[in-house]
């Protein structure tokens, strides 16, 4: 999917997408640079789009890892379908469902490129309870945003939250690293 399609569905959905344009290649490499690919992991990505993180994920993570992708826009969901990676799993359910896929502390990251600032704050509160609820003490919570109308959210949902800036993107936007400890 090029960057005119993905520009295509952010106009026509542009509440539940919350942007106009993909994460840059150099957003993506230092959201996901703390996932490391020297041994299987079980990584969740939250609001794939067109799957420009979910390839980089892949690229990067062990061959016995697996990857499960929520996203509701069904334009994406079949985009994404169509990666050919036996590791990848593709839920066309929103994120605030995730944690019926998985046990309690069976997830070693969570990357999600949620637009948090334009979904309602119950529903997002829910999202960062499941997120919490299957992290395995030590996994990590990993996001970016454009302005840091989340960081309280993160702060009093995580112990340890490291927030770092990237002018590598438009807009230059927050990556956020958050964990419930032992990492
Ligand atoms: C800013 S785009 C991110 C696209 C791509 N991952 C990137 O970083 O460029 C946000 C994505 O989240 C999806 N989304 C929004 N709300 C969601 C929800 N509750 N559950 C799952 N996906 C959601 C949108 O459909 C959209 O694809």
């Amino acid at each position: 999917m090029n960057n005119w399609t993905f520009f295509r569905e952010a106009v026509r959905n542009f509440r539940s997408t919350g942007a106009i344009a993909r994460a840059s290649p150099l957003l993506i490499k230092r959201l996901i640079e703390a996932v490391p690919s020297h041994r299987p992991l079980r990584v969740i990505e939250l609001g794939p789009g067109d799957g420009c993180i979910t390839t980089a994920l892949l690229d990067r993570l062990h061959p016995g890892s697996t990857l499960t992708a929520f996203e509701i826009n069904p334009v994406f969901v079949r985009r994404l379908q169509q990666l050919p990676d036996s590791r990848l799993h593709v839920h066309s359910v929103g994120a605030e469902r995730l944690s019926e896929h998985f046990a309690p502390q069976s997830i070693d990251f969570v990357v999600s490129s949620l637009p948090l600032s334009m979904i309602p704050q119950e529903v997002k509160e829910e999202i960062i309870r499941q997120s919490q609820r299957v992290l395995r003490p030590g996994g990590q919570f990993l996001q970016y945003q454009y302005a840091l109308q989340d960081y309280g959210l993160l702060k009093d949902s995580f112990n340890r939250v490291n927030v770092s800036f990237t002018l590598a993107n438009l807009p230059p936007a927050f990556v956020y690293s958050c964990s419930l400890g032992l990492s």
